[in-house]
């Protein structure tokens, strides 16, 4: 098959890790049959020193012409004056809204090899295996913003309509896994939450054959830490999604392990590391690019429909998680473009012969 495929390196580690993950695609396009055309754009800090903008117009259009989007990183130090007219983040937010990328899907699994860098003990690792499904166009991240010398505000706002089609994809996506969706919310203080909850409620008895639970963001930030193996699919809004996800991944050993799709209506999606531009280790070369590479194969699941290609991707970083080299944040000394080969080199290891041939190709 072909496909263009718009790449968004950014800001920091977002360029190292971008470059890791398209040799990757590329690999995959070499042993697979397929061609992948790749387009680099400036969004972030970088297109605001280029442009002024932290959102081309050039890349935005370019955005929505391709067949998929990969995005590295963006913001940094040299963009975070607190009075700062405009944000590298704005350009990743007015991306997500423009694409109506509404579904931001981060799984989070823990590699056995790693359980001695996460901070649990080791027996609450076992079976961790939780798809968080977080809201992500909508609540405080996009609602009005007001600001005076002495007061702020940001207004959280939730349509139904907004609740209905990410909790549709929640339990759209349980049925194919383990049939359990966990609906995360302050319903106890806030009324988006209780709109939240009384939707997700009534959604979900069009899925008669999938379990509905509500757990309190609060209660839920515990849970986490200390029955992880319990949760299937989480559902939940723009910003416990954030937070809640960045404490998962350190339960996987790393913020740099972690991948995300972000998913809409349409089969344009947006994939990139759940990780930020890490300035304290940009431009050293030690930056983990697994996250990116694993979004790299939720890329290849979600938008191309190439599953056996993403699944052989996942093996390759699996076999590298088992054997190594690790990165700095995983007590090794490889570098990112030492992980990157390794990934390539475990293709070859992992290979089935559907994945040689392009199943598709062949007949
Ligand atoms: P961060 O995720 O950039 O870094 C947090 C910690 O995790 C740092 O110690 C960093 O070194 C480490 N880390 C992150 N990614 C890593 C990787 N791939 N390999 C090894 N270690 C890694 O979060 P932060 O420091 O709070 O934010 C820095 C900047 O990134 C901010 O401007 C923030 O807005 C931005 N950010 C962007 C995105 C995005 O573009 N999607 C996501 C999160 C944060
Ligand atoms: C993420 C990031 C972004 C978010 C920031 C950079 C706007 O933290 O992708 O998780 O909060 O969504
Ligand atoms: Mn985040």
């Amino acid at each position: 098959m072909k496909a263009r495929i718009v790449t968004l390196p950014g800001d920091g580690v977002g360029p190292e890790v971008t470059d890791a993950a398209v040799a990757v695609l590329k690999a995959v396009a070499e042993r697979s049959g397929h061609t992948f055309e790749f387009e680099s754009h400036a969004i972030g800090g970088c297109a605001i020193d280029a442009t002024g903008q932290p959102l081309p117009a050039s890349t935005l259009e370019a955005c929505k012409k391709a067949d998929a989007v990969f995005l590295g990183a963006v913001g940094g130090p040299k963009w975070s004056d607190p009075h700062a007219k405009v944000r590298p983040e704005q350009g990743l937010l007015a991306l997500r809204a423009a694409l109506g990328v509404f579904a931001n899907l981060r799984p989070l699994q823990v590699h056995p090899a790693l359980a001695s860098f996460s901070p649990l003990k080791n027996e609450k690792l076992k079976n961790v295996d939780v798809l968080f499904v977080r809201e992500l166009t909508g609540g405080a991240y996009f609602g009005a913003k007001t600001r005076t010398e002495d007061a702020a505000t940001d207004e959280c706002k939730y349509t139904v309509a907004e609740i209905e089609r990410v909790t549709h994809r929640a339990f759209e996506l349980a049925r194919d896994r383990r049939q359990h969706v966990t609906s995360v919310d302050k319903a106890n203080v806030l009324e988006t939450s209780r709109l939240w909850r009384s939707t997700v409620q009534r959604i979900a008895a069009d899925y008669p054959d999938v379990k509905l639970e509500h757990q309190l963001v609060d209660s839920m930030a515990m849970l986490l830490l200390t029955q992880p193996s319990r949760y299937d699919v989480v559902v939940t809004e723009n910003l416990f999604g954030d937070i809640l996800t960045d404490e998962a991944a350190a339960l996987a050993g790393s913020l740099g392990l972690l991948p995300s799709a972000s998913l809409g209506a349409g089969k344009v999606g947006l994939y990139e590391p759940i990780h930020g531009s890490a300035p304290d280790i940009a431009g050293k070369g030690i930056a983990n690019p697994l996250g990116a590479i694993l979004s790299a194969a939720l890329l290849l699941r979600h938008s191309l429909e190439l599953e056996i290609e993403a699944t052989t991707v996942e093996a390759a970083v699996a076999q590298v998680l088992s054997n190594g080299p690790y990165s700095r944040d995983l007590s090794g000394n490889a570098t990112t473009t030492q992980l990157r080969d390794a990934v390539i080199s475990a293709l070859d290891d992992v290979a089935t012969p559907a994945f040689l041939c392009g199943l598709r190709a062949c007949g």
